[in-house]
């Protein structure tokens, strides 16, 4: 359902942010704010922060911030429209009157849903029944505690049609089964059940509603594992499985190891590594990416050592990559697999290679070598180069970037200057600035000191006006902050919490947002002077005098150059003219 602007307000003004966060985080009053430990990131000394008066909250550690629904969004693992249902609910404001298309589509899911619920129960019965007795067997051959079974909900589907069965006795309509995918038609026209004499592994979304299956054989014949089909429900390049019990650890510990299979998802987790996800063998999509993102920004992939699952890792790699989450790879000896490897050598072996994984560059490296049949032949190293060459320009920072190259040199023995000039040729500029691949920064870090502290003294009350009339356009050019200064030159008559939110509302950009929620606590804590706020705007006047000054240099250079002496005589006389300002300006 969207819901207009107006509702989202009421909602919102409705939430009191304080009081929404204590219910998850214990917070203390200090000064004009409450802070405590922030529970999307692992810290052992307060930098979360929350501000009644804003409505916001902000980590100072991981750069986390924004109002109520975001925070409620991450904490629950929400999207929007579920966070603005959720707080609704808990204020007792009844949802907006929709249309009627959108309410049946609803009553559907809903009925699915139910339908879903019911399945489930109905396989884990019947593995506690005794016509399960061979799959509890199974799992507990498979070294599945009990317990472990129970949190992940597994089940069995008996052989015949029993789920058809029951499905009729309770009056439930089939057609819903169809559609579910859990049922299947002959050609006969007939009904029978899809998952027969199976283990049965629900897949559940982030509120831990079960909105698919996946059965595993129990006997050698038929397919291994039978997957349910894409349903209204079920759309399978948007879910990770074992997210909803692993996204409070995979924050936690800030990284998540992603896997391939049901079991090499469920025996991980037991053994004390609860922040695994599976990928279930097929291969990411660029929106699973995106959500795991939302809950750490390092992944280690844990996939197969065959070929299948080097080919996926590379692939992985790449949509990581490109979303900046750090990737690291961690390796099992050939034959293993995650629930394997722990099962016959333990979880503490298993910890050890976790901590050993490598660097998606390094893991790289090693596998295109490996592909090479002589990669020290001339042709094997330009091989390896040209392979590794697009990995290296994806590294948006200059440093990793500097230092991989030189890895690469090393390892296969090669001049690095060779490497750098295959680089340059892929269209890297190596010299060039970080600015050419967008890249996550720690909130503050893109702005000056002096723009923060006018940025803090725009969102305090006090200084507001007095200072927003003191920034001439030209002061702003080109700098980071540039679109909010502008944006709140637009807002004067707005104050207090409604300028953060229409400024949240209208940046549109993450790191603005942060760069805005950061300032706006600050300038609440730190007190403001007219001597910082001066020296501040000194600051920033020099920076563009000084940047004007550097354009002409260049112009100047220019005209010698073409010798066009008229030409210079004016940029040299502007020079002169700048240089006083400049000198002015310093006394
Ligand atoms: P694998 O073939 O690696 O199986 O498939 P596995 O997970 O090790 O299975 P076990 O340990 O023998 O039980 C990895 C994943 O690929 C999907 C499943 O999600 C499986 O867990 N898969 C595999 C299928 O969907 N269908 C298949 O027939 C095989
Ligand atoms: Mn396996």
């Amino acid at each position: 359902m969207r819901f207009d602007d107006h509702y989202v307000q009421q909602v919102r003004s409705a939430t009191d942010i304080v009081h929404l966060v204590s219910g998850y985080v214990n917070l203390k009053k200090q000064g004009a704010n409450h802070s405590g430990l922030c529970p999307f990131h692992n810290e052992k000394t307060p930098s979360f922060k929350v501000n009644q008066s804003l409505q916001i909250f902000k980590c100072f550690g991981c750069g986390e911030g924004g109002d109520v629904f975001r925070f409620i969004q991450l904490m629950e693992g929400l999207n929007f429209p579920e966070a603005i249902r959720q707080l609704a609910e808990r204020q007792g404001i009844p949802l907006p009157a929709s249309d009627p298309g959108q309410e049946r589509r609803a009553e559907e899911r809903e009925k699915l849903q139910e339908l879903m619920r019911t399945a489930a129960e109905f396989f884990q019965q019947s593995l506690e029944r005794p016509e399960g007795k061979k799959a509890r067997a199974y799992l507990s051959e498979r070294q599945i505690q009990e317990s472990t079974a129970r949190a992940f909900g597994l089940g069995f589907a008996p052989p015949g049609s029993r789920l058809l069965e029951e499905l009729r006795r309770r009056g439930l309509e089939v057609q819903d089964a169809l559609t579910c995918g859990l049922l299947k038609k002959n050609d006969r026209g007939e009904l029978y059940d899809k998952f027969r004499a199976r283990v049965m592994f629900p897949i559940r979304n982030l509120s831990g509603q079960v909105i698919a299956f996946g059965g595993r054989a129990l006997a050698e014949t038929g397919p291994k594992y039978l997957n349910s089909p894409e349903t209204p429900l079920y759309h399978k390049s948007d879910h990770l499985y074992g997210l909803d019990l692993a996204r409070d650890e995979i924050r936690r510990r800030n990284f998540a190891i992603l896997v391939e299979g049901y079991f090499d998802c469920i025996v991980p987790h037991q053994a004390g590594f609860p922040n695994v996800v599976a990928s279930l063998g097929t291969s990411l999509t660029e929106n699973q990416v995106k959500i795991l993102s939302r809950y750490s920004q390092k992944v280690v992939l844990n996939f197969d050592p065959d070929s299948a699952g080097v080919a996926a890792a590379v692939r992985s790699i790449d949509l990581f990559a490109r979303a900046a989450v750090q990737v690291n790879v961690m390796e099992l000896p050939a034959g293993a697999d995650p629930d394997s490897y722990i099962r016959e050598e333990g979880a503490e072996r298993y910890a050890e290679r976790l901590k050993h994984s490598l660097p998606y560059m390094d893991y790289l490296l090693e596998r295109f070598l490996e592909q090479e049949r002589d990669p020290f032949s001339p042709r094997g190293k330009q091989q390896v180069v040209s392979q590794i060459i697009p990995y290296l320009a994806g590294i948006p920072n200059r440093i990793e970037r500097a230092e991989y190259v030189s890895r690469t040199a090393t390892r296969l023995r090669l001049d690095e200057r060779l490497v750098l000039e295959e680089l340059r040729r892929a269209g890297r500029p190596t010299q060039a600035s970080e600015t050419l691949a967008p890249q996550p920064q720690p909130p503050l870090a893109t702005a000056t000191p002096a723009e923060v502290c006018l940025l803090r003294a725009v969102l305090d009350p006090g200084w507001s006006q007095r200072v927003l009339e003191q920034l001439e356009p030209d002061l702003l050019e080109g700098l980071v902050t540039e679109p909010i200064f502008q944006k709140l030159e637009e807002i004067r008559e707005l104050h207090g919490e409604n300028r953060i939110l229409f400024l949240r509302d209208q940046l549109g950009d993450r790191h603005l947002v942060h760069l805005v929620e950061g300032a706006a606590l600050e300038a609440v804590e730190h007190g403001l002077s007219e001597q910082t706020i001066q020296e501040s705007l000194r600051a920033l006047r020099r920076k563009q005098l000084e940047s004007s000054s550097l354009r002409l240099q260049r112009a100047i250079a220019q005209a010698e150059k073409r010798g066009d002496t008229a030409e210079l005589e004016l940029l040299l006389e502007r020079k002169a003219s700048l240089r006083r300002r400049i000198e002015l300006d310093l006394n």
